[in-house]
């Protein structure tokens, strides 16, 4: 390494090439998310502050009032997009309509973006790692006005973007524009990302699996098996794998895209379209995956070509190495089949 710092701004605008619809647009907006994350940051470092700065709901020292984080990460995502001149339209796991921008302009706005702007947020109090995630689409709507419920229905096949920040041990940022994976790690000191992670791939095999295992009498008898199988003493096969799993998405997802390994939140009993939501969590992070040479699927299909039919609509999900998700699904396709 020679040492010269590549900033993420600098690395949005020398990639600018690389997308030739309305780039210039795409750049700025990345680049807002990238600051908008820094001011969260911000915040999150504080978070066991909170009861010596004051609660959540009242009044603090300086006259503010205080708010829940995700409140806090979700106000400051819509500040920076509304005012960009960029997006038409935005989406927050926190809203439960569509975010409408009404700028001067906005009819010439191009973008779409889909956020969860705190995932994993009970883990804020223990000090876990919790996350952002990020998607990006052209707009299909035309009109005088902004955006609509059908530009943030689209397929995932249809991301221009996708990303997510990490704010943990240290904060990283991750992103694709569908040419490869990118991860930029903030420098406290300069208050930038700086490109730390180049071109990331995920193994094609991993020995981690991360589900969350007290469900377990709920799970569909197949995935049951391939839990079995993954502690099952094989070490040729180098099983048993070990397990993983923080109950935070984005950070289980970035350590398994690293070292390699599986995520699963399947269908139960309980909730037979598993937990987590197409649009918000699935979508980025199964588009950061195929392009990290990964697989994302619901057990049985491609999660990006499953057209959304609601904003909050939830998937089950099989995410990560491609031969450790295709093995589970196969275990998942038997048992279905004898039912
Ligand atoms: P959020 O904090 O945005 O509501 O998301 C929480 C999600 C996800 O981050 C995590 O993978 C999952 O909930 C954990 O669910 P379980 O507690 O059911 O395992
Ligand atoms: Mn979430
Ligand atoms: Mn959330």
């Amino acid at each position: 390494m020679n040492g010269k710092i590549i900033t993420l701004n600098q690395f949005i605008i020398d990639r600018q090439n690389e997308f030739s619809y309305a780039s210039g647009e795409l750049s700025r907006l990345l680049s807002d998310i990238g600051t908008a994350s820094k001011i969260i940051n911000r915040e999150v470092n504080k978070a066991g502050l909170v009861n010596i700065l004051g609660d959540y709901g009242t009044i603090n020292v300086q006259g503010e009032e205080v708010k829940k984080l995700d409140i806090y990460a979700n106000e400051q995502l819509i500040a920076a997009l509304s005012s960009g001149g960029e997006c038409c339209v935005m989406g927050s796991e926190e809203n439960d309509d569509i975010i409408e921008v009404n700028t001067e302009g906005v009819e010439n706005a191009k973008y779409v973006v889909l956020f969860d702007p705190l995932d994993g947020s009970s883990n804020i109090d223990v000090n876990a790692s919790i996350g952002t995630i990020f998607s990006i689409y052209r707009r299909i709507s035309d009109g005088p006005k902004g955006g609509t419920v059908a530009d943030c229905l689209q397929d995932g096949t249809e991301q221009v973007a996708a990303g997510y920040v990490i704010y943990g041990s240290s904060t990283i940022l991750v992103y694709t524009t569908g040419h490869g994976v990118n991860g930029f790690t903030l420098d406290p000191s300069i208050g930038e990302f700086c490109l730390s992670h180049p071109d990331i791939q995920t193994p094609k095999d991993g020995k981690i699996y991360s589900i969350n295992e007290g469900n377990y009498a709920d799970f569909p008898e197949g995935v049951k098996q391939y839990i079995s199988y993954c502690k099952e003493k094989n070490s040729a096969e180098a099983r048993p794998y070990s397990s993983r799993y923080i109950g935070s998405f984005v950070a289980d997802f970035h350590r398994n895209l690293l070292k390699g390994g599986i995520f699963i939140y399947p269908p139960t009993a309980k909730t037979p379209n598993g937990k987590l939501r197409l649009v918000y969590e699935v979508n980025p992070l199964a588009f950061l995956i195929e392009q990290a040479g990964g697989r994302a699927t619901d057990g049985k299909q491609r999660v990006l070509e499953i057209s959304p039919n609601a904003l909050h609509m939830r998937v089950p999900l099989f995410i990560g190495s491609e031969n450790m998700v295709k093995k589970a699904e196969a275990f998942f396709a038997v048992e279905a089949e004898k039912v």
